[in-house]
Formats: C-alpha cells, structure tokens, sequence
C-alpha cells in the first residue's frame, strides 16, 4: 500500500480509504451490514495496509460510528489509534429537532462531542462538514470549527460536497482570521458523474486541497451487472443494495451513464479485468486524487480494489472512457 500526503498537510493516508456507510445497522437501510457482519472487512482493510476510514455522524444515526470506532480499537490493539485516520462528519440531521443538524455553533460543539463519544477516541483525525450551511453565517462556522481544532478534539478540517464558490468562500474567511482551514474535499467524482472537474477539481489543485472522492464506482453502477429495470420488473441488479438503494437512481442509470458502462465494459474485456478495476483505476489515474472512498458489502470487493492500484491505463483508454459522458445537472450539494 502506498501512503500519501493528504493536501499539504504532514498526514499520512493510504491510497484507498474504506467507506464505512456500509457498516451499521441494517434498521437504516437494508442494504447495510450489522457490526458482525461488518466486522472482518475491517480486518481484510487493515491487512491490505488501509489506514484510513471515513464515516459520518448520521450513518446508521451514529452506529456507524460506533462499530467503526469498536472495530479499529478492538483489531488495532494497543496504540490502535496511532495507526488510524478516522474521518467522520456532521451537518444532516440526526434528530427531528431542529438544532440537532446544521453547521450552527451549538450543533457543531454538541456532534463533535457525540462523535468522540460514539467513535469511543478523544480526537477525530478529519472532521468534514459533510454540506454547504446556507441559513448559518460562515464566520459562526469557520470559528467553532477552528475551536474543537484547537481544544484537541480534531486535527483536521475537511469538507464535502458543495458548489466550489461556496468552498473557496469558507477557505478564503478562515484564512482571513487565522483559523484552521479545510485541508480536504470530499466531492463525488466517477466515470458517470464529472461535473466537479469543472471548478472544484482544479480548485483543489491550485489550493493544495487533498480530493478523496466519495462513491468512486457510482454506487456499484459501475461495479457490477446494474441494468435498467424492463417489464415491470423492478431490481436494477441482483445484490440487496442494487434492489433498494433509490438514492442510486436519483444520481444515476441515465442513457448516457449506460453508454459510459458500455465503454468501460468494452476496455475491461479487452483488458481482460473487471469493469470494477478499470473504474477504480481511472479515478486513481487522476493527479488531482488523494485517496478514493471506496464501499465494500463483500470481501472480494476489497480484494478487487487493491488490485486496481496497479492498472495503469493509456491516454487512449482514458480517452475511450471519457467520450461517452454527457454532462449532468450537479446533483447532491445540499
Ligand atoms: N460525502 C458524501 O456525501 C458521501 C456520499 C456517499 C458516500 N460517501 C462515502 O463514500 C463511501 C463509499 O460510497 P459507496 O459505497 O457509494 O461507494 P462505491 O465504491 O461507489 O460503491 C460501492 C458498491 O459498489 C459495489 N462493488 C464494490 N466493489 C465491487 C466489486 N469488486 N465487484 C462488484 N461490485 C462491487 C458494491 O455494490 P453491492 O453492495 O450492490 O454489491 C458496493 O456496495 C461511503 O461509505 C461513504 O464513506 C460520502
């Protein structure tokens, strides 16, 4: 496993970081897997030399943060937190009531204290606003941010999707005041959804600003057999996740998003490797990405996303992957 630079901080990260959305409580969605269910992935990620795991407060409303935190104490052993880079985030509701979202002051101080709590640790490596706050000023923000920095709660700041206007705007009032900034964005980048090499991407690269893209394979569209739905028939794929995942058909499954799976079929066979492979490596080939999220729901799923750190593809693969897209409405910024 290589380790890189996250943006222009001195932190250490590996080139693939385990998406912990999947491991929770099945309650949430029925596509997630329980703690003893989810449990050996982690073990099969700190064996292939991930040491880094990003998670977020509303996944599985906070199990998901406690099975990550239990998982990584119990396999790491003694000094398990040295050997880690949590990331988790906050800003979706967590509750009906209305304080209990957002990026206000008084959210930001109470789920950076649930967090730790949940996670079981007494620092978050990479704490991220997981949106764009539009009803709370940015300085309320930017400020409370900068205050669980330095009372030692978090070492980094991190955020998520967001129109890069937005992000440029928080980057430029922390700086303004001396206060911690973000140092990474977490943007959702794949072969059917690019929007982001528009602003964000070359935003990022001209900040120094370390890019670890969520749903790299689309959700498993680009993994596996996902289809269009014929004859009334309702499953999109033969996996838990492909039957009842709708999020993924808001974002997805367009005539154009099929035409870039066909293009990436075509290269795979002639390849002779899993489309998987081929979509994975193709967000790696990118010099803008730190680290892509990768999710997991079974074993051989890890195995096949090591494996894709060492396809390299040509220019005119890349070029055979990229033509079929058509750009898209930006899709999931708030
Ligand atoms: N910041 C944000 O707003 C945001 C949003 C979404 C996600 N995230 C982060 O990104 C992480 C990853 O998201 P994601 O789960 O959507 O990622 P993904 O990597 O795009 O999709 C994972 C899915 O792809 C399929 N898959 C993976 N490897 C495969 C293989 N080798 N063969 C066949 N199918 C394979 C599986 O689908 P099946 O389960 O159907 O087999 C798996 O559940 C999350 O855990 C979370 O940490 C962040």
């Amino acid at each position: 496993m290589d380790y890189v630079n996250l943006g222009r901080t001195g932190l250490k990260v590996s080139r693939l970081c385990l998406g912990c959305m999947t491991y929770g409580s099945s309650k949430w969605r029925p596509w997630v897997l329980d703690e003893a269910e989810s449990r050996p992935f982690y073990a099969r990620a700190m064996e292939a030399g991930i040491n880094f795991f990003d998670t977020a407060d509303m996944y599985s409303l906070g199990e998901s943060e406690a099975v990550t935190g239990r998982a990584l104490r119990d396999l790491a052993g003694a000094g398990w937190r040295d050997g880690v880079v949590i990331a988790t985030k906050l800003f979706h509701p967590m509750t009906e009531r209305p304080n209990d979202r957002g990026l206000s002051r008084k959210h930001v101080l109470a789920a950076v204290d649930d967090s730790l709590r949940r996670l079981g640790t007494d620092y978050i490596d990479l704490y991220q606003i997981h949106r764009f706050d539009p009803h709370t000023p940015i300085e309320e923000t930017l400020e409370a941010l900068h205050d669980v920095v330095k009372a030692g709660k978090v070492r980094y700041l991190g955020a998520s999707s967001m129109y890069a206007w937005q992000f440029m705007k928080m980057l430029s009032v922390s700086e303004r005041n001396g206060w911690a900034g973000f140092v990474s964005m977490q943007p959702q980048y794949n072969l059917v959804y690019r929007e982001e090499e528009r602003e964000m991407l070359p935003l990022c690269l001209s900040e120094g600003v370390g890019v670890i893209p969520w749903s790299p394979l689309a959700r498993g569209f680009l993994a596996s057999d996902r289809r269009r739905p014929a004859g009334g028939e309702n499953a999109r794929g033969e996996t838990t996740r492909s039957q009842t995942d709708p999020f993924a058909d808001h974002l997805y499954y367009t005539d154009a998003d099929f035409a870039v799976k066909e293009a990436l079929n075509q290269l795979a066979e002639a390849k002779g490797l899993p489309p998987m492979r081929i979509a994975l490596a193709w967000v790696l080939s990118k010099p803008v990405v730190t680290a892509p999220i990768v999710g997991a729901s079974k074993l051989h799923h890890l195995d096949d996303a090591v494996a894709a750190l060492e396809v390299k593809l040509t220019e005119d693969e890349i070029k055979a992957l990229e033509d079929a897209y058509r750009s898209k409405p930006v899709l999931d910024h708030s």
